[in-house]
């Protein structure tokens, strides 16, 4: 099969949903990508800040090889050791108090919302312009572009919008009504938008001082990607909630919200694979083979040598570890000559996003600047 074949079976079968790049992905390993006419790429962009192992990693290959031996999935009628060992492992290295794990990125976005509803009993929740925190009902409703919106509204109501980085505007909107603030440490989709120094600080302050529940949205910024283990460490603070998903699975679709406030009772949340044991135990795989690997140190490292050397060559570059964003006059066909050059990226607007697997090493880096210089320079 061609691409275009392929592209035609997608048009034909495929609900009509994604604005795809021309590449038909078909085999992984490390951090290169295979294309159906075996063509090689440098993955500079780890399906959406994903895959931080690389791709078919073998501690991950072996994690779901293992697990998949012993049993993949009971329900939580049952006790499984697997899911309570991951949720033992993240509030040990987030110093929270509770777990629950999902099946993605939106799904802990959800749970964090139902959670402080239901200990606040309010129904305001304060997001941020330009956030990006998931597409069912409830995230949605937390997220800001209208283009995602607006054809599903009525949302959940209750949601103020107020502009990243301006804390007036959030001392303006809380009520008595307010439950919580939400917000993405690294604003990702919107096109990697750094937090002012203090702001995070200023808004741990304010949640604080009005009790109202502070949920850091870590889906992008976790496991490592900005160059600590999470982005709040960045900006020193804790929150009440912290959502995570896309890194801590490395591809197996996987996530969690931890949290140090009060808890759900029985009945009132849950979910049929919710941290069943396959995917739990491929998370718990994957957080221990970053720390083992130092790979949090590493997307430090190479994420300030692709910044600098970015930088260097007069590019607008911006972000933080393996988290850049670089302003071009269009992102989209940026990333299409950057394809020419077999390199894979993404792009939000007129922002390219370069999000690599946390394993990236100096040569990959020099060769995704030798593109660069091809396509920007
Ligand atoms: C910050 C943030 N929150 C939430 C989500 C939604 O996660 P998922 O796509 O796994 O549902 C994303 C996905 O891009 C994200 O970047």
């Amino acid at each position: 099969m061609n691409l275009k074949e392929i592209q035609k079976l997608e048009k034909r079968y495929y609900a009509n949903t994604f604005t795809r790049l021309p590449v038909a992905a078909v085999r992984g390993k490390g951090m290169y990508l295979y294309d159906i006419n075996g063509r090689k790429y440098l993955d500079m962009f780890a399906g959406i800040a994903v895959s931080s192992l690389g791709h078919c990693h073998p501690e991950v290959v072996k994690a779901v090889q293992k697990q998949s031996k012993i049993l993949i999935h009971t329900s939580n009628w049952l006790y499984t050791l697997p899911q309570l060992e991951l949720a033992e492992l993240l509030v040990k290295i987030t110093g929270m108090k509770k777990a629950f794990i999902t099946n993605n990125g939106s799904e802990a976005v959800e749970t964090a919302i139902k959670l402080v509803r239901k200990i606040t009993g309010k129904k305001e929740i304060i997001a941020m312009e330009n956030s990006f925190h998931g597409r069912s009902m409830g995230a949605l409703s937390v997220t800001w572009d209208e283009k995602y919106r607006k054809p599903f509204e009525p949302l959940i109501p209750g949601v103020k919008f107020v502009k990243f980085n301006n804390i007036e505007e959030i001392e303006n909107s809380i009520t008595k009504e307010t439950a919580a603030v939400i917000v993405e440490p690294i604003q990702g989709e919107a096109g990697v938008i750094l937090p002012d120094d203090d702001y995070l600080k200023e808004v741990r302050k304010i949640t604080e001082e009005n009790e109202i529940l502070l949920i850091l949205d870590e889906i992008q910024t976790g496991f490592g990607r900005t160059g600590k283990l999470f982005a709040q460490e960045h900006y020193r603070i804790k929150p009440d909630i912290m959502c995570m998903a896309k890194g801590i699975g490395s591809g197996f679709p996987v996530g969690a919200t931890v949290f140090r406030c009060d808890d759900f009772k029985p009945g009132e949340h849950g979910g049929t694979y919710v941290g069943n044991p396959l995917a739990s135990a491929v998370a718990k795989t994957v957080i221990k083979t970053i720390l083992k690997e130092k790979l949090v140190r590493n997307s430090e490292r190479i994420g300030d040598y692709l910044l600098k050397n970015l930088k260097n060559r007069g590019l607008n570059a911006h972000g933080k570890g393996l988290m850049i964003g670089i302003d071009v006059k269009n992102g989209e066909k940026t990333a299409l000559d950057l394809i020419k050059e077999k390199i894979l990226t993404i792009y939000s607007k007129n922002t390219v996003r370069v999000l690599p697997p946390l394993i990236i090493e100096r040569k990959h880096a020099d060769e995704f600047l030798s593109a660069v210089d091809e396509v920007l320079c």
